[in-house]
C-alpha cells in the first residue's frame, strides 16, 4: 500500500486555479497554454509540483468542480493535447503535475446523468444514487427531483446541482430497497469508471491526483470503513497499473487517508483542525497584536499525527480556491512568518497561486461561477504594472473575474526584483527547506511551546532543526536552545548565554 515516491517527499506544490492564473489567447479566462508559459516562473520559486484545479468540460456552475466530462479539457482552457504539452514541459524541469479529480458527483449535463434520469432502464440506471419515488427523499443529502422521466429522486454530494455517483452503501438500511450495497453491480461499474478515468490521465503523463471530497464516497459508512475500503482497491489497482501514481486527498482525517493509499492527507480549513486560528480569525495567531492562540491548532495536529504513528503526512496550504487570501488579515511582515511557518512544517507545503506575492482578497465581488464568497480568493494572478496586471490582453469587462484595483496591489515582477519582498523571502525559505531533510515532509515534529512563541523541532537521522516563530510585537526568549542560528525570518534573534532572544515579528532556525 501506499509505496513511497521520493519527489513527493521533496515536493513543494503551487495550486493553480486555471480560469485566473494567465491568459494567453485574450478571452480574459486563464488556460493551459498560459501555466505552460509560466512554469519557469513556478519553478524559480522552487516549486516542484502543481495542483491543478478542475480542467475539465463543465456547465461551471462551481467553477468546474461539476464535470460534465471527465476525459475532455474545457475548451475554454485549451485541448487535451495542451493538457499533455503542460505534462512534458513540467517533467523537462524536474516538476509533477496533480489534476484535480472529482468522484464523487457530476454535473447534471453528464451524459451519465442525462441517461440515468430516463424511465427506461439502461447501464447508467445505477450510475448515481436514487430512491424509487420522487416523493421520498433520500435522507440527509438533499436531492435534485422533478426533473427526470424517471420516478424518483437523486441525492446530491454538494451544491444541489452536483448529483452523487453511486459507490453503494457501508450499511444499506433494509427499509430502503434503493440503498444498494457497495458490492452491487450499479456501485462497481462505478468504481471501475473512475478507474478508467484516471487510467487515461496517467496514461496521458499526470502524475497523480488531488481528491476531492474522498471521504465522501460510500455513503451509511460513520467510520469510513467503506470508503477507505474503496480507496485500498483503487491503490491496489494504481500499484498494479501505474506505481508512480500519486493521490492527496482532501479528507482531513489522516488516520483513514492514509491506510485507504493515500500518500498524504490535506489539512482542512473547516471542521476541527483550528488551522484557521492563526490565520483566519477576529485575532489570528500570527498578528504582531499577539492576542491570538495556537494552543487548539497544535492540540489537534498532535492528535492526528499520534493517531498515524508519527508518520507527518499532513498537508497545510497558504489558502485556496475555497478560503479568504492570507492577506486579508496578515500583512507582508507577517506573512512571512506564516510562510516560515508553512514551509517549516511536515507533509507538503501548498502555496496558493498569488500568496506568494500577498495578493488580496477583493472584498464584495458577484459570485461567479458558484464562487460566492469565495470568489474574492479567485481574482487573476497579478503579474506586472501592465495592462490587466499581465494576465490578460482581453478588455477590461472581459476578465473572468476583477482584478484586485487598489494602486497598490502586489504584483509578481516587482517583487521578484525586490529582495525585501514577500516572494524573495518565500523563494529563500523553500531553498532552505530543500537544503535541510529534517525541515521536509517527512522529518518528525515535537512542539515544545505553543504560546508567544511557538517553538518545535524538526528531526530526522542526521540533524535536529529547532523552529521559533515569535509574530507577537514583544521580544520573547527561550531557554535551553543551544547550537547555532541557520536562518532568520524579520527582526533579530540573538544567543546569549543559554537563551535565544527573538525578537518580535522573527522566525529563527537553530541547529540543534
Ligand atoms: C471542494 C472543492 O475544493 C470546492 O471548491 C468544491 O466546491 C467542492 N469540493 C465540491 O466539489
Ligand atoms: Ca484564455
Amino acid at each position: 500500500m501506499n509505496n513511497q515516491l521520493t519527489w513527493l517527499d521533496k515536493a513543494i506544490f503551487y495550486e493553480i486555479y486555471p480560469q485566473s492564473f494567465y491568459d494567453t489567447n485574450a478571452d480574459g479566462i486563464g488556460d493551459i497554454n498560459g501555466i505552460t508559459q509560466k512554469l519557469d516562473y513556478i519553478r524559480e520559486l522552487g516549486c516542484t509540483a502543481i495542483w491543478l484545479n478542475p480542467c475539465f468540460r463543465s456547465p461551471f456552475g462551481d467553477a468546474g468542480y461539476d464535470v460534465e466530462d471527465y476525459y475532455t479539457v474545457a475548451p475554454r482552457y485549451g485541448t487535451n493535447e495542451d493538457l499533455v504539452t503542460l505534462f512534458r514541459e513540467a517533467h523537462k524541469r524536474d516538476m509533477h503535475v496533480l489534476l484535480d479529480l472529482v468522484p464523487g458527483h457530476t454535473a447534471v449535463t453528464h451524459r451519465w446523468f442525462k441517461e440515468s434520469m430516463k424511465a427506461e432502464k439502461n447501464v447508467y440506471t445505477d450510475r448515481y444514487i436514487w430512491t424509487d419515488s420522487v416523493w421520498e427523499e433520500p435522507r440527509g443529502m438533499g436531492c435534485i427531483r422533478g426533473i427526470s422521466e424517471r420516478d424518483g429522486s437523486c441525492a446530491v454530494n454538494f451544491f444541489s446541482h452536483q448529483p452523487s455517483l453511486n459507490y453503494g452503501f457501508y450499511r444499506p438500511d433494509p427499509d430502503c430497497k434503493w440503498q444498494q450495497p457497495m458490492d452491487a453491480e450499479g456501485p462497481l461499474a462505478t468504481r471501475e469508471a473512475l478507474k478508467d478515468i484516471m487510467r487515461f490521465w496517467l496514461k496521458a503523463g499526470c502524475d497523480g491526483f488531488r481528491v476531492d471530497m474522498a471521504g465522501s464516497l460510500v455513503k451509511n459508512d460513520e467510520e469510513s470503513k467503506g470508503t477507505i475500503a474503496l480507496w485500498q482497491d483503487i491503490r491496489r489497482f494504481l500499484d498494479g497499473e501505474f506505481p508512480g501514481a500519486a493521490l492527496v486527498s482532501e479528507w482531513g482525517e489522516p488516520d483513514k487517508s492514509l491506510v485507504g493509499g493515500f500518500h498524504m492527507d490535506f489539512l482542512l480549513h473547516f471542521g476541527p483542525s483550528h488551522y484557521n486560528d492563526l490565520l483566519r480569525c477576529d485575532e489570528p495567531y500570527f498578528s504582531r497584536r499577539g492576542r491570538g492562540s495556537a494552543r487548539e491548532f497544535v492540540a489537534a495536529y498532535r492528535e492526528n499525527y499520534e493517531k498515524v504513528g508519527g508518520r507527518g503526512l499532513i498537508c497545510i496550504p497558504s489558502g485556496n480556491h475555497d478560503m479568504d487570501r492570507l492577506a486579508r488579515r496578515l500583512d507582508p511582515a507577517e506573512m512571512k512568518l506564516v510562510f516560515a511557518f508553512l514551509l517549516s512544517m511536515p507533509g507538503a507545503p501548498f502555496i496558493y497561486y498569488g500568496d506568494e506575492i500577498g495578493m488580496r482578497y477583493v472584498e464584495n465581488l458577484v459570485s461567479v461561477e458558484g464562487g460566492y464568497g469565495r470568489t474574492g480568493s479567485r481574482s487573476p494572478m497579478q503579474w506586472n504594472k501592465g495592462l490587466n496586471a499581465g494576465f490578460s490582453s482581453a478588455p477590461e469587462e472581459k476578465l473572468y473575474i476583477p482584478l484586485d484595483d487598489s494602486e497598490d496591489r502586489p504584483n509578481a515582477e516587482s517583487q521578484c526584483a525586490d529582495i525585501c519582498s514577500l516572494r524573495s523571502e518565500v523563494k529563500r525559505l523553500i531553498a532552505f527547506r530543500q537544503k535541510h531533510p529534517a525541515l521536509q515532509s517527512r522529518g518528525s515534529i515535537t512542539f515544545l511551546q505553543d504560546g508567544y512563541p511557538l517553538v518545535y523541532e524538526r528531526a530526522c537521522a542526521s540533524q535536529r532543526i529547532r523552529v521559533v516563530i515569535n509574530p507577537s510585537g514583544e521580544e520573547a526568549a527561550v531557554s535551553d536552545t543551544g547550537g547555532t542560528i541557520l536562518y532568520k525570518v524579520g527582526n533579530a534573534a540573538e544567543i546569549k548565554g543559554d537563551s535565544l532572544y527573538v525578537a518580535g515579528g522573527t522566525a529563527v532556525f537553530v541547529e540543534a
